[in-house]
């Protein structure tokens, strides 16, 4: 017996058989079409029953025109139109043997009044309270609002078991309109549908039996709750307050499962938690809770990424069914890998939120910073790496994230892969990266690509640099450059496109050598940020725990600006300030004197100086390209990936890896 059978037992939810306890929870990936789920949402579903899920779910249905619109614009579940897509999804998970579950809900106060022209509408809240994130202000809810919205998830429903659907998941967290119902921040009315637990959980139980009635008893509602809205301060649902009200919806005997979360629109960080939070299974204590009230399936989710860890949970009987969501962007074979004997293939989600949530967040379709094949499943899925027709030596030059990702792929594709790298180890900047505080899980995406490469027989010859010279001696046919990118070491800013440099600024350094050795650094540094990542926090973190005082200057609005909407932010920068690192944002450098540094207000030009004994850059990158256009000048063909071509993130190395190895 395997510590992982646990999961592959069956489980009914009402009279629906799951294969196994491995879950995909609703998630908005952004592939509507037309506002409704559209096919490459069902082939990215597919890939994941293909994989093995025993049950996914699709991003939230939404009910109701007065609640759409939000992020990725969403998908309409009320109109007619939507049961031909629905039926497309379930055939197509039907055929894996596994399940699909709609979630269906309304944005409340949290939708986009605005968003879509051609359906623009009023926002509708209980009690009219303007949205925590966008401030839009809706109207409150009516008698006559309640019945058309009963109506919308009526229909929806029923859209649902039209397609083939095995159930529907009424959404009551995440503080949208159902959760602003049952939470007392959010719903101050003084009618039957406010104040007692009892009152506010009311529209939702009309909303459900009304669904029972239309649908019939043999289809299964179940509900995503938040127990506990994360509010850390007064007013919003607390864990305790949350048991209460799943002992008013449980003691209806409406719902077949729970599945438990937690959170609003307030605490996304708590509930999408990145990888700086390093939080894992971090709502298994909610679960549990909810265990002891029900005797129906309770699911539980958050950043659960190794498959170990789901056994585990499921054992200790902590929840009966585990949502790995992340888990299945990042990798949609986790079961099918971990049944057969071949967990160490999992790519694991490392949390980093970049080509997930915060792709949906602007308004993208998401993919995976680890895995490009996510969103272009019909392009690029399962079964679709085939033997080159002409097998050919394939040099790659560059062991980071875009050079493994090629060299991975040529070699499953049955080339003779060698791959150079001129440092002691693989990953490249990944490596430094995972040496910044929190922020060690970039290290297992390192090791995945490099068990990759090692599966698939590359020749990964380390402590080599590349030169015209022996890249002739080993006579590739195809020439990979990966060569990455180098700090730069300058001071230029955009911003001052009119000079090179910083005037008088002196030997800076540059994050890799405060990463190497922060003792490098006199006793006040200042931290000069122009990009807005991550690096200038993970290194002020470094510094100031060293016993440096540190200050972050920046020309953007705020300090660590591109860390919020993968959620880092928000734990990042509380520990920074409590540490007593000075933030400056909307300020550049204007010059160096010795220790003195002149900084100038973005907007007022206002001077003020500033005394350091180190100016730190973190003023982007400039590629390493001198190879690439030596290899050129011979009239070689070669083919240019990641940083080397203009230094970006780690998801365009992986998509330019995946594809140039693809294509050689
Ligand atoms: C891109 C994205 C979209 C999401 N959309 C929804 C949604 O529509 N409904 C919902 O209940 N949760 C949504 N979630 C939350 C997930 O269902 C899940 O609770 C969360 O990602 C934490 O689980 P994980 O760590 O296994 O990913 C979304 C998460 C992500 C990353
Ligand atoms: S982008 Fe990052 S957080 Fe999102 S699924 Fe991929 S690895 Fe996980």
């Amino acid at each position: 017996m395997s510590e992982l059978d646990v999961l592959w037992q069956p489980i009914e939810i009402g009279n629906v058989t799951l294969k196994n306890r491995v879950w995909v929870s609703a998630h908005d990936a952004g592939y509507s079409e037309d506002n409704i789920l559209s096919d490459r949402y069902v082939a990215y579903l597919e890939e994941r029953a293909k994989g093995g899920a025993g049950t996914v779910l699709p991003g939230v249905q939404i009910v109701h025109p007065s609640g759409s619109a939000a992020y990725g614009n969403g998908m309409d579940g009320w109109r007619p139109e939507v049961v031909e897509q629905y039926r497309k999804l379930s055939d197509a998970v039907h055929r894996h043997g596994t399940k699909v579950f709609l979630q269906i809900g309304h944005w409340g106060a949290e939708g986009d009044a605005g968003q879509l022209l051609d359906a623009q509408h009023e926002l509708l809240a209980p009690s009219g309270i303007r949205s925590i994130v966008s401030g839009q202000e809706p109207r409150t809810i009516e008698a006559n609002d309640i019945e058309a919205i009963i109506a919308g998830y009526v229909q929806t429903a029923a859209n649902a078991q039209d397609g083939g659907v095995d159930g529907v998941e009424i959404h009551a967290g995440h503080g949208y309109l159902i959760c602003q119902f049952l939470s007392p921040l959010t719903n101050q009315r003084t009618d039957e549908y406010g104040g007692s637990v009892e009152n506010r959980c009311r529209f939702m139980l009309e909303v459900t039996r009304a669904i029972k009635e239309r649908c019939g008893a043999d289809f299964p509602i179940g509900t995503r709750i938040s127990l506990d809205e994360l509010m850390d301060l007064p007013g919003g649902i607390t864990a305790d307050e949350g048991e209460e009200v799943v002992r008013v919806l449980h003691a209806s005997g409406l719902f077949s499962y729970f599945s438990v979360t937690g959170g609003n629109s307030h605490t996304v960080h708590k509930w999408i938690a990145p990888m700086t939070s390093e939080s894992h299974a971090n709502f298994v204590p909610l679960a549990a809770r909810v265990k002891k009230l029900v005797d129906v399936p309770v699911i539980t989710v958050g950043r659960i990424t190794e498959i170990t860890q789901a056994a585990e949970i499921v054992r200790r009987g902590d929840a009966d069914i585990v949502a790995m969501t992340r888990a299945h962007i990042a990798d949609p074979e986790i079961v099918s890998k971990a049944s057969s004997g071949r967990v160490d293939e999992i790519r694991p989600c490392i949390g980093v939120n970049q080509g997930c949530l915060r792709r949906i967040a602007r308004g993208q379709m998401i993919s995976c910073t680890q895995n490009p094949v996510t969103g272009r499943e019909s392009q690029w899925g399962a079964g679709s790496v085939t033997p080159a027709a002409v097998p050919k030596k394939v040099l790659v030059v560059g062991g980071g994230p875009s050079g493994l990702k090629s060299a991975e792929l040529a070699a499953r594709r049955g080339h003779e892969v060698v791959l150079i790298e001129q440092a002691d180890a693989l990953g490249g900047q990944l490596r430094y990266a995972s040496r910044l505080p929190h922020r060690a899980e970039w290290a297992i995406m390192v090791r995945t690509l490099e068990r990759a490469v090692a599966r698939h027989g590359v020749d990964v010859r380390l402590n080599t640099e590349a030169t015209v010279d022996l890249i002739e001696e080993l006579g590739a046919d195809e020439i990979v450059v990966a060569t990455g990118s180098r700090f730069a070491r300058t001071g230029f800013t955009p911003v001052r496109g009119d000079r090179a440099t910083i005037p008088g600024l002196e030997d800076p350094l540059d994050p890799l050598e405060v990463i190497d050795d922060p003792e490098r650094c006199g006793e006040r540094v200042l931290i000069v940020d122009d990009k807005g990542d991550y690096v200038p926090l993970g290194l002020a973190e470094i510094l100031v725990t060293a016993g440096h005082t540190v200050e972050i200057v920046s020309r953007h609005f705020f300090i660590g600006e591109g860390t919020l909407l993968t959620g880092d932010l928000m734990w990042a920068v509380p520990r920074l300030a409590a540490a007593g690192v000075k933030f400056t944002p909307q300020t550049l450098v204007e010059q160096v004197d010795g220790t003195e540094v002149t900084l100038l207000d973005m907007w007022t030009f206002t001077p003020r100086v500033q005394e350091a004994d180190t100016v730190v850059l973190c003023m982007g990158k400039l590629p390493t390209v001198q190879l690439y256009k030596d290899l050129r000048l011979g009239g070689r063909s070669v083919h240019r990936i990641g940083d080397c071509v203009a230094p970006r993130g780690v998801d365009e190395a992986s998509y330019e890896g995946e594809m140039v190895g693809r294509s050689v």
